[in-house]
């Protein structure tokens, strides 16, 4: 099937479905800004947490499970369009996915070329510790930071800090400040390159201070979905499907589920694709 990139060629209805991955809870903050635009469209929410944390994974594993699964879900479920709501996964799965699927494919990568245009003095990249070693991410501020300096911060601990955070875990505010210390009065603009950081923006902007814009990639991304499934905006919808699938079974699942029902999802259900 050949790679798609541009518009499908028919208005968003109620029939529309969205698969949105990741390796954890992260993808809900795209999630969060693509549902303030289009409500009444059906979302199908997959995250590999048997694989998680992503940052930590080799390349090759990480890019044969997204394919899998992607391509697993867009077949089972009739999928119009898939958003890799994963700045780790982002920054090398799309071709592989865009070569295999007729159907468009999103991605999230560090918002650095908007950062860059806020800066005045630096920028931190704050990211998992894949993605700020990823030679995507280099091309990236090498193209566009504008010679502006970029701080490099990978943290899997703050990834698990979001994960705790959703699952209504009280996070430590002298751990935060020991994490974000190698970035504190450094930067004025951050960019949160992982989709989990949206979700801790409040306690990342109390460490950093107000002085220091946060930027992220979401409010992007749910523009681009919506252009590309067409520009039609319904009345006072109905909402559509919220569904969520796990590869592993969830840690502390009854909070996680509380959680999303807030978020307008029925309960994990468990699927394993690896025997
Ligand atoms: N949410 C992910 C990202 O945007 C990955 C987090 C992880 O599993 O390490 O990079």
């Amino acid at each position: 099937m050949i790679a798609q990139s541009n518009n499908v060629g028919y208005q968003v209805s109620q029939q529309t479905k969205i698969l949105i991955f990741d390796s954890g809870v992260g993808g809900l903050s795209v999630f969060r800004e693509i549902e303030a635009k289009l409500p009444h469209i059906n979302y199908f929410y997959i995250f590999d947490n048997a694989a998680y944390p992503y940052g930590e994974l080799e390349h090759d594993t990480l890019i044969s499970r997204v394919d899998k699964l992607v391509c697993h879900y867009v077949q089972k479920l009739a999928i119009d369009l898939v958003v890799i709501a994963c700045n780790t996964a982002s920054t090398i799965v799309l071709p592989t996915l865009r070569a295999k699927l007729s159907i468009p494919v999103v991605g999230v990568v560090p918002a650095i070329k908007p950062a860059s245009n806020l800066a005045n003095k630096a920028i931190g990249l704050i990211a998992t510790p894949a993605t700020v070693a990823r030679e995507y991410t280099h091309e990236l501020i090498k193209d566009f930071s504008n010679a502006k300096p970029v701080e490099l911060l990978g943290s899997t601990r703050l990834v698990d800090m979001a994960e705790e955070k959703l699952r209504g875990q009280q996070l430590s505010q002298a751990e935060l400040h020991q994490v974000l210390e190698p970035m504190t009065g450094k930067v004025d603009v951050a960019v949160l390159g992982c989709t989990h950081f949206p979700l801790i923006k409040e306690e990342i902007q109390n460490v950093l201070g107000t002085q220091v814009l946060l930027v992220d990639s979401g409010e992007a991304i749910a523009r681009r979905v919506q252009e590309l499934l067409g520009q039609e905006i319904l009345a006072n919808p109905d909402k559509g499907q919220r569904k969520i699938f796990s590869t592993a079974p969830p840690y502390a699942e009854g909070a996680l589920n509380k959680a999303l029902q807030e978020w307008g999802f029925s309960p994990v259900q468990l699927e394993i694709l690896d025997r």
